[in-house]
């Protein structure tokens, strides 16, 4: 009797750790899955080139490559002057977008008109439930502020070149962004100059604050001044996975062409900490390409980045 019940008992407990083994093997491989995506794709907006040579019309800077890529996501350059059709699929298969900085029109251009389309299609993915963020440095900071106010709301600055410690304000503490940042890294933006600035036009806080449609949509997460103006330097939207950095999060790992660029073990950690963040963000969003031959067309391994050589602000870039 009693090794009949103890044999049974081991059977069952056999069964037990089988059972265990097999929903532990089933689970493993999809349950993360389910909540997270851990291939993201993210898309980097490209420009027109200042003066362009044949074959050489647009370009990426290849900094913002390696930023999303040293956070564990791959990249598909965005081109301009697709159309509407060819965005729709490309925003349909990619898990987040990023409009860099640069030089052009956030009025008319390749750029702004891309950065609309691809804004206005994650207003309403998000709407549905369809978590699909959107980050903007420096003119891609400008070009949002311009797209959620629809009117051009940026004041001249004395900014072109510099690089300052981060003013927090009240908000940042629960803010999304800077939530996963160790508090000993806080301390240091706030203390040392980590985060670069080579822009001419800023987000004032008094036209912020003053501008309905920009005051309700975006956190404002630190802010910063040229001595005249206090400008704002980094915000989230409240309610959008919308985030825009007017400073360079990208440079300070990557960029080496200007001396104002920081490269202490605080400013690289800056710089991988934002892309950490963001990366984060897109492996919240399940699109995908049609086909991993679709996939393979699109990334940006296809290209290769040119070296700019020592005068360039860029080490290397991507022309299309
Ligand atoms: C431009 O690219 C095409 C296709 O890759 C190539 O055949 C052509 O030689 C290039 N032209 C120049 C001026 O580099
Ligand atoms: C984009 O279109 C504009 C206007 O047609 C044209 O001037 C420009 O060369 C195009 N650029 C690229 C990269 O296709
Ligand atoms: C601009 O700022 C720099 C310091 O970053 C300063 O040296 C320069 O005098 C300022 N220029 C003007 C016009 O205020
Ligand atoms: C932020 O907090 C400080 C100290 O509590 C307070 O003096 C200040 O008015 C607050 N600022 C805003 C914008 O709420």
């Amino acid at each position: 009797m009693a090794i009949i019940k103890r044999a049974t008992v081991c059977f069952t407990f056999r069964i037990m750790l089988l059972l265990l083994f097999c929903v532990s093997l089933s689970c493993l491989p999809f349950y993360p899955s389910a909540k997270r995506n851990d291939r993201p794709i993210i898309g980097v907006l490209a420009q027109e080139v200042y003066s362009p040579k044949p074959n050489q019309t647009a370009y990426i800077a290849a900094s913002y490559v390696k930023f999303l890529e040293s956070a564990g996501a791959r990249v598909v350059p965005v081109m301009i002057n697709q159309t509407l059709e060819e965005y729709k699929t490309l925003f349909n298969s990619i898990n987040g977008i990023l409009y860099p900085g640069g030089g052009v029109s956030i009025i008319s251009s390749g750029y702004q008109r891309a950065a609309k389309i691809f804004y206005e299609l994650a207003i309403e993915a998000n709407k549905r439930g369809d978590y699909f963020p959107v980050w903007g440095t420096c003119l891609g900071f400008e070009q949002l502020a311009v797209l959620t106010s629809g009117k051009t709301v940026l004041s001249s600055t004395n900014t072109s070149g510099v690089s300052l410690p981060l003013d927090f304000t009240n908000e940042t503490k629960d803010s999304r962004m800077f939530k996963g940042f160790p508090a000993e890294l806080m301390e240091d933006l706030a203390n040392e100059p980590l985060t670069e600035n080579s822009h001419k036009w800023s987000l004032a806080v008094l036209t912020l604050n003053t501008n309905e449609e920009l005051k309700k949509f975006y956190k404002v997460l630190s802010t910063n001044t040229d001595g005249k103006t206090e400008f704002v330097s980094t915000m989230e939207a409240y309610d959008y996975p919308i985030y825009g950095s007017q400073w360079h999060p990208e440079k300070n790992a990557f960029e080496w062409g200007r001396p104002y660029i920081p490269h202490s073990p605080s400013a690289v950690k800056t710089t991988f900490y934002m892309a950490e963040f963001f990366v984060n963000e897109a492996r919240k969003n399940f699109h995908r390409f049609e086909s991993e031959d679709e996939e393979s067309k699109a990334l940006i391994y296809n290209y290769n980045p040119v070296y700019s050589g020592p005068k360039s602000a860029f080490e290397q870039i991507y022309f299309f």
